[in-house]
């Protein structure tokens, strides 16, 4: 959504943080175009603003570095704490990355480079606030309780989302039978750890397959949750969901292709979101059709794993998939959250069989490939045939090696847990595309 309502009719409550008097104003004029958002407050120093936020309660606070008395780090890790609601977004001249890595350990959701442009701004603001959502019911659903009831779900938690990083990542290919299940599996697959809690869901909603690349037998699936979407709870998802022998959940695509039509995409998009409270990774196998279930998954998801195959079809499919994300910029420029990966890739030796070179992909699509992985029959059926992701079995050979340095890519690319890290590989002023209104300048 851009600058019109929200669909709740809620506002989102932005508090802006910054010692530089102008700094405030700007930023304050540049959000009242907005209707779905609100200035409930404007402070000048860190202290000032943790007070204030206790008192207004904002969605999303706009937190200056650089400030007299308390530092926006010190701020952003007390307003974290005191008011959970809140997501901070951290603004500064350049992406340092001790900055970052402090402000991602005070608790930020986000940050912005200075220069901003107000569509960035805007963009990040409806962002974080979306991806704020799990933490907003679990406290409306706390405040409603008594103060007994609460103390209990602080140790039980019972139906309630235990604070998950939520970092979604979405596996998609324009080309059918490119590689994006078997993708999907082992990715998944190779980012669980003792600490890491992965989710995978399967959103090729008609013929989704997940199930038989994992040997899965399911009795539930996702349209078991979208029917409930309003009244989540998270002991009946934990029964909706199936766990792989290696610890893995999954959700599973309807049984039968025409159940597709009871899931809407509207309330696949809320379940996600819902769900990403609760899990540190959630990794969503797509169908190859560019429809409103995908284009919800693009928008809120954190990365997009592109997959194309070096042959000349699936290319020219995925040209025509880039073309789309570099037009597409609201609520969130999907170009920049693309991880290119080219799967079934041979050796340059072996070239005659029609493939065409990385290289010249590269070239003509203008994306650097991210992970190759290599087309290895053999290896990849057996595993699907076993159920087993091919990572979980041997990590040290191709293909599942490739496959689990994707994984390790992504882990990379997202930031450690709690924070959603554009990539600051890329100099902010390559990354905007849309019109830049330099508001801001000076110092961080
Ligand atoms: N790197 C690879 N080497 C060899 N075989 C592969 C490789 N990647 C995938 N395959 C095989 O290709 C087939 C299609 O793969 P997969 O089902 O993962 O593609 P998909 O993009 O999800 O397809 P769909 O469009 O049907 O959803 C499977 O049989 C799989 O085992
Ligand atoms: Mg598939």
């Amino acid at each position: 959504m851009s600058s019109g309502t929200r669909p709740d009719g809620l506002k989102i409550k932005v508090l802006i943080v910054d010692d530089i008097p102008d700094t405030r104003e700007n930023l304050r004029k540049l959000l009242a175009f907005e209707a779905d958002i609100e200035v409930v407050g404007v402070a000048g120093t860190g202290r000032e603003a943790v007070e204030l936020a206790k008192e207004v309660k904002p969605d999303v606070v706009l937190m200056d570095i650089n400030m007299p008395d308390m530092d926006g780090i010190t701020a952003t890790k007390a307003i974290s704490t005191v008011v959970r609601t809140a997501a901070v977004v951290i603004m500064s001249v350049q992406s340092e990355p001790d900055y970052l890595r402090q402000a991602m350990l005070a608790g930020a959701r986000d940050f912005l480079t200075k220069p901003i442009s107000s569509e960035e701004l805007y963009t990040t603001i409806r962002r974080v606030y979306e991806r704020n959502e799990p933490i907003r019911q679990q406290e409306a659903r706390m405040s409603s309780m008594t103060r007994m009831e609460q103390d209990r779900a602080h140790i039980t938690e019972p139906g309630m989302p235990t604070p998950g990083a939520g970092h979604i990542i979405v596996m998609y290919s324009p080309q059918g039978g490119a590689g994006t299940t078997t993708i999907a599996t082992n990715v998944a697959s190779a980012l669980m750890r003792p600490d890491t809690r992965v989710l995978l869901i399967d959103c090729n909603l008609q013929f989704g397959d997940v199930d038989t690349f994992l040997n899965l037998r399911a009795q539930t699936n996702i349209s078991n949750l979208t029917k409930s979407v309003d009244d989540l709870d998270m002991e009946v998802v934990e029964s909706v969901l199936v766990t792989h022998p290696s610890g893995l959940k999954v959700l599973t695509a309807p049984s039968r292709p025409e159940h597709a039509f009871d899931v809407s995409a509207e309330d696949v998009k809320t379940l996600v979101n819902y769900l990403a409270g609760s899990y540190d990774f959630i990794l969503i196998d797509t169908s190859t059709q560019y429809d409103d279930l995908t284009l919800k998954l693009f928008e809120i998801a954190e990365r997009i794993v592109l997959i194309c195959n070096p042959t000349i079809p699936s290319v020219r499919n995925t040209r025509k998939m880039l073309d789309i994300f570099d037009t597409v910029e609201e609520p969130a420029d999907l170009s920049e959250k693309v991880i290119f990966v080219i799967n079934r890739t041979v050796d340059e030796r072996e070239r005659g069989r029609g493939t065409v070179p990385i290289a010249s992909i590269e070239n003509h699509l203008k994306r650097e490939v991210k992970a190759k992985i290599p087309l290895e029959e053999r290896a990849v059926l057996t595993a699907v045939n076993q159920g087993v992701p091919l990572v979980a079995k041997v990590r040290n050979r191709p293909p599942a090696r490739e496959l689990a340095e994707l994984a390790e890519h992504i882990r990379e690319a997202v930031g450690p847990p709690g924070m959603q890290v554009q990539d600051v590989s890329t100099p902010p002023e390559q990354r905007r595309k849309s019109t830049i209104i330099p508001i801001l300048g000076g110092k961080s």
